[in-house]
């Protein structure tokens, strides 16, 4: 079986949510949150913490990414019922966008209606200073692929509107519970590659003169097949590095998760703090 016939159609999106939801028992939980790079302690804010390991649910490959733990992890956050998975699914690893977008489509099954998203990113506006967050307010899809190429999922759209990818009533509110916490949280476009490697600095020059103002290698989809479903969405990026060329360092892997280290904290504050808001 190829890996986009795996990834996609409501018998495999099926199986992976009965095993979920047997492990999970009367948890209901109403919010996913998908963790980055270097972002996995986020996880460990979790109550009553059930352990998931990606191997045991149907359909979800086996997470290769350094700094992706591969779990899923039940419980609560603030008192909020959620979902949190440590290990997301990359196109640059062979995935289709069905597979990266498989979690999403379980969440939804499972009930979820907000998604957060977080990720791993390089800097492209000059004032940012890395490691520092950014608030993603809209995306450029330049992964040239989509998870809802194919047949219409059973509760999907054909032509899903795509105006408010980050929704506007969630940014208020991580907004508002940065100036609470004094965390600096600026807004910004993300750009999605398909990677692995990283860009050139000519790349990051058109990715200027495009409008992003991050760059990484993932999200799109997710964020993609959860506006399909309704599902609104949030999300974060950690910027890691200065994106190519913006800066004499070469990028490497390592930085990336070493600074995604030094943000989690921040992170799980705002999320913490958007979920007592919700
Ligand atoms: N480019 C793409 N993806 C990334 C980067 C980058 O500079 N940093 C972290 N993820």
């Amino acid at each position: 079986m190829t890996d986009r016939e795996q990834g996609a159609g409501s018998g495999a999106i099926g199986a992976a949510a009965d095993v979920v939801a047997r492990r999970i028992g009367s948890l209901q939980p109403r919010v996913a949150i998908v963790l980055g790079s270097g972002l996995g302690s986020v996880a460990d804010a979790v109550q009553s913490a059930i352990r998931i390991p990606q191997s045991a649910i149907p359909g979800f490959p086996k997470p290769a990414a350094p700094g992706h733990k591969g779990e899923l992890v039940a419980g609560t956050l603030e008192g909020v019922p959620v979902l949190v998975l440590s290990g997301r699914f990359h196109l640059y690893e062979g995935h289709s966008p069905q597979v990266a977008a498989l979690p999403v489509r379980v969440f939804a099954r499972l009930g979820i209606r907000t998604l957060v998203v977080t990720n791993a990113a390089g800097g492209i506006r000059l004032m940012f200073r890395p490691p520092n967050l950014m608030l993603i307010a809209d995306h450029i899809n330049l992964m040239f692929r989509n998870p809802l190429e194919g047949p219409i999922e059973e509760g999907e759209q054909r032509f899903p509107d795509m105006s408010d990818p980050y929704d506007r009533d969630l940014r208020a509110l991580a907004r508002e519970v940065a100036l609470q916490e004094k965390i600096a949280l600026e807004e910004g476009v993300y750009a999605a590659l398909l990677g692995p490697s990283y860009e050139t600095p000519a790349e990051i020059r058109m990715l200027q003169r495009l409008g992003a103002d991050a760059v990484g290698m993932s999200t799109v989809p997710e964020v993609i097949v959860a506006r399909a479903r309704g599902i609104r969405c949030l999300g974060f990026s950690s910027i890691t590095n200065v994106a190519a060329g913006l800066s004499a360092a070469p990028l490497s892997h390592e930085e990336v998760l070493a600074a995604g280290t030094q943000v989690a904290g921040q992170l799980a504050t705002l999320i913490r703090g958007v979920l007592v808001k919700l």
